[in-house]
């Protein structure tokens, strides 16, 4: 876990979205998001550091 961002995950990962979609990564450490802000859902693109501390997960 990163204070005030994403949830890193070590090893493939799979996660399904409400609508369905399935995303997967092989990266051997993933990035998921945790504030709601990235354009690129469900991985974490680095928005969180632009969001007011209060509002970091
Ligand atoms: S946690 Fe990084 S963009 Fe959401």
């Amino acid at each position: 876990m990163c204070a005030g961002g994403p949830m890193l995950v070590h090893g493939p990962i799979s996660i399904e979205s409400e609508d369905g979609v399935v995303h997967e990564s092989t990266r051997p450490v993933s990035a998921v998001c945790r504030c709601g802000a990235t354009s690129r859902a469900p991985w974490c693109d680095g928005t969180h550091r632009l969001l007011p501390e209060k509002s970091r997960p």
